[in-house]
């Protein structure tokens, strides 16, 4: 049985990807390079300095590194925006139920998100209590896919990462648990998550039970 469970936050607990992607389009508008939702999923799970180098790479342009600084903070001011409108409204269905039940079956709660505007959105859920850790993102040398943040979620939770489970939307993001070692839940599609070890739809289709055994 599990000890502890790690989650992702965007596109797992609220649907930030949208916000992100108001944001990466403004900013890519601003450039002349082309953004769909093809380059949109493939930027889910990776930090903000990827994010911009593969929006680049994409239009095949390249920035001095001062330039490339304040793109990505003026990404991150119309992104800021956007998640000030935020409320408890903006959990997904089941999130709440899922952190309520996964706390009273006694099992930690761990946060493994890239993103450095997780603290403040866990506040806008009114979420921030439910989490025992959260992995700071500034302190990260690398992001997802490399495992570092769910063994550093493992780690300041006091467990072994056999022992717990990670929770992901993102490829990049399960590859991420399994590299660390835990077996991963995927939500999305299990065409698309294909090394998740079960993939269901979205929290709402969590039973704790079948995680418990
Ligand atoms: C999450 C999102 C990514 C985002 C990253 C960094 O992983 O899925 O789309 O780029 O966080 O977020 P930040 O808020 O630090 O720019
Ligand atoms: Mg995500």
């Amino acid at each position: 049985p599990f000890k502890a469970v790690v989650f992702d936050l965007d596109g797992v607990i609220t649907d930030t990807a949208r916000f992100h992607h108001l944001a990466w389009k403004r900013l890519a508008d601003t450039l002349g390079i082309g953004f769909d939702d093809e380059l949109a999923e493939s930027l889910k799970g990776i930090d903000r300095r990827m994010s911009l180098q593969m929006i680049l790479d994409k239009g095949g342009v390249t920035l001095e590194p001062a330039e490339f600084d304040r793109l990505a903070d003026m990404k991150n001011v119309w992104y800021k925006e956007l998640i000030g409108t935020m409320t408890r409204d903006d959990l997904l269905p089941g999130a709440l139920d899922t952190l309520k039940a996964v706390r009273a079956a006694g099992l930690k709660i761990g946060l493994a998100s890239v993103s450095q505007n997780a603290p403040a959105i866990l506040e806008r859920l009114g979420i921030a209590d439910l989490f025992d850790t959260v992995v700071d993102a500034r302190l990260l040398k690398r992001g997802k896919p490399d495992p570092e943040i769910f063994l550093k979620a493992a780690a300041q939770l006091g467990a072994d990462p056999a022992d717990c489970l990670g929770v992901e939307d993102a490829v990049a993001g399960v590859a991420s648990i399994k590299g660390a070692g835990m077996a991963a839940l995927g939500i999305g599609k299990p065409s698309v998550l294909t090394e998740a070890d079960a993939v269901i739809a979205g929290l709402d289709d969590f039973v704790l039970d079948d995680y418990l055994a």
